[in-house]
């Protein structure tokens, strides 16, 4: 008997292709991140509290995870300004008190290094969240911070977001304690994400099934607070493998403009808050009025609701919620682009890294 055997399948672990092997490591990877770099995570939340201004840059998936640490922030009454790097120097207010926070998974993208060496210009003080140690971003920042995610091969981001992610829990604790808040509930919950990310991976016939049966051109994402980003980051990570449009927005934006698209033609994907939000009825109610239009709604929900399909996740604190809601948006979107028959770890016209401007 002759068994077929390549380096690539090999490499592959067993899987198809690297993203799904890559969204299947997230569990172990996050043990990996919730370790690493204690220290500078310690030096970084400390400096946080003697600048006055702190801009987070970061372009694509990175700058979605940005965005989910602005809520987290935001909680302890600390504001940070997620930003785009490419608009970093037309709107970024920079001088010696302002610090500047550049999440790149490669640590190469030339839009994020421009601006780390911009802040650097102005005497601001600079730190990275990086994947690729030894990459320019390590050597042009003040301090950095590991992600720990392990080389990602697939164009398409997936492990490094909820690395990042982790990275920026810890530095939302971390910057909670400095500033004497009880963080301990935050704390614990640290060990149980990689369970609560198992069991949305383990829910993925569920989602492969449902994303078999979107049938539609055009999709839309949505939430309400700090599932927002992940909104944006699911229409991302869905319209760069699928070659479907899709974009993302706050359920709230969605009657000034976008509703009047809505009908048959268009699904929405909804990301719904855990039971113990109080978004939750806001983001219901904007449901019934998709579903008024004619539209299909799939929910990625921790609780029953009456739309066309569900996929559960766990119900868990709302401030733990990005990491569950991550993994069900990228597991749609490898499903639906294996089925469209996409180049599902080399999109077309992509790159892992843009060096270039
Ligand atoms: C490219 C990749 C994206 C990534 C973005 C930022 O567009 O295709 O997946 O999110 O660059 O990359 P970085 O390495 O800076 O995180």
């Amino acid at each position: 008997m002759e068994i077929e055997w390549s380096i690539e399948s090999a490499e592959k672990g067993g899987y198809p292709h690297f993203m799904l092997k890559e969204i299947m490591e997230e569990p172990e990877i996050l043990k990996v991140s919730a370790k690493i770099s204690g220290e500078e995570i310690e030096k970084l939340a400390k400096l946080m509290t003697e600048c006055d201004r702190v801009y987070i840059v970061a372009m694509g998936t990175s700058l979605h995870a940005a965005m989910v640490s602005e809520y987290w922030f935001a909680e302890l009454g600390k504001v940070v300004i997620p930003i785009d790097a490419s608009e970093f120097l037309i709107k970024g207010v920079v001088d010696e008190k302002t610090l500047v926070i550049a999440i790149t998974q490669s640590g190469e993208t030339y839009d994020t290094i421009k601006a780390i060496r911009y802040a650097k210009s102005k005497n601001a003080k600079t730190a990275t969240i990086v994947n690729v140690l030894g990459s320019t971003a390590t050597r042009e920042a003040d301090i950095t911070i590991m992600m720990g995610a392990g080389i990602e091969i697939a164009v398409c981001a997936t492990k490094t977001y909820v690395a990042q992610l982790m990275v920026l829990y810890r530095l939302f604790i971390e910057y909670g304690e400095v500033i004497g808040k009880d963080m301990s509930k935050y704390k614990e919950e640290i060990k149980n994400i990689p369970n609560y990310i198992k069991e949305v991976l383990n829910e993925r016939k569920n989602i492969k099934k449902i994303a078999e049966n979107l049938k539609v051109h055009n999709y839309l994402f949505i939430s309400k607070g700090i599932n927002l980003p992940n909104a944006l980051e699911g229409a991302l990570k869905f319209k760069e493998i699928t070659y479907l449009h899709a974009e993302g927005m706050s359920s709230g934006f969605l009657k000034h403009g976008t509703i009047s698209l809505i009908d048959e033609n268009m699904d929405t994907i909804a990301l719904v808050p855990p039971s113990n939000s109080k978004l939750l009825n806001s983001v219901l109610s904007n449901i019934e009025e998709i579903k008024a239009r004619n539209g299909k709604v799939v929910a990625i929900s921790p609780i029953d609701v009456d739309v066309d399909e569900i996929i559960k996740v766990p119900d868990v604190m709302e401030e733990v919620s990005p990491f569950v809601y991550a993994p069900a948006c990228q597991l749609l979107a490898y499903y639906k682009a294996v089925e469209l028959k996409r180049d599902v770890d080399k999109p077309r016209g992509l790159a892992k890294s843009v060096t270039v401007e």
